[in-house]
């Protein structure tokens, strides 16, 4: 079954007395273990559609279903569940609380869930470990590279076990090195932990590496291309 499918959702922001279109009856679907690239030119609505996706934003009609659940029916607070509950983010600024630690970054959304502490506690460590961090957390971000600090920023994305990762131009703003390591850490976790990665990206070598490219042109899919 389907983790994410898109209706004919459209979304129009008003601009001024001016209408703009950014999605145009768009409709995708996303299976669980899929690693896919979004690319298009800027304004063609990548941003627009990982909102929906989710939970940010509802669309104008059409409809969005994560997990099951009508995105464009729920209210603001279900959307918030929605989003503690089956959707981890990645930032381009990775968005690490400064003055936790490495573990207790990991654990926030855990803790957000009412998990006990033992369960968090075990949680963080194991993939903390996975991403190569075992020993490290203690440290507070400032403590961290570049590299480091974007793998708690992966680790906090996956430790709920989300239905899906989001991720808006990951590698916008990276040099080459910390690219490469994040990329090659996204596809282990897709293909270790069977994590689900939607990825916005004009970055020709993470398109290289995605397993389904879909290409939007002004807010519709005007290609989908399974590898
Ligand atoms: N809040 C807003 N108000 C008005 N127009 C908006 C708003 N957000 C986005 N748009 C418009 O919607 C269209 C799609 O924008 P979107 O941000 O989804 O594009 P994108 O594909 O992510 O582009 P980029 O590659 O530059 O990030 C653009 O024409 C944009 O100007
Ligand atoms: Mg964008």
């Amino acid at each position: 079954m389907a983790i994410v499918s898109i209706e004919k959702a459209t979304r129009h922001y008003q601009d001024g007395d001016q209408v703009v279109e950014a999605l145009r009856g768009l409709d995708l679907s996303i299976e669980p273990g899929e690693f896919t690239a979004i690319m298009g030119p800027s304004g063609s609505g990548k941003t627009t559609l990982l909102n929906l996706i989710g939970g940010m934003d509802t669309p104008t009609s059409g409809r969005v279903t994560v997990s099951g659940k009508e995105v464009s029916s729920m209210s603001k607070t279900e959307r918030s569940d929605l989003r503690r509950d089956h959707v981890g983010f990645i930032f381009q600024s990775y968005n690490l609380i400064p003055v936790l630690t490495a573990q207790e970054n990991t654990e926030f959304v855990l803790l957000l869930q009412g998990k006990s502490e033992a369960e968090r506690n075990q949680r963080a460590r194991e993939i903390l470990k996975a991403v190569g961090l075992e020993g490290m957390e203690g440290r507070r971000p400032a403590e961290l590279s570049g590299g480091q600090q974007q793998r708690v920023a992966v680790a906090r994305a996956i430790a709920t076990k989300p239905t899906i990762v989001l991720a808006d131009e990951p590698t916008a703003n990276l040099d080459s090195e910390t690219k490469a390591e994040l990329i090659g850490l996204m596809r282990r976790m897709n293909e270790e932990e069977g994590v689900t990665f939607l990825f916005s990206t004009h970055d020709h070598e993470i398109i290289d590496v995605a397993r389904r490219v879909v290409t939007l042109r002004d807010g519709q899919v005007s290609s989908d291309e399974h590898r």
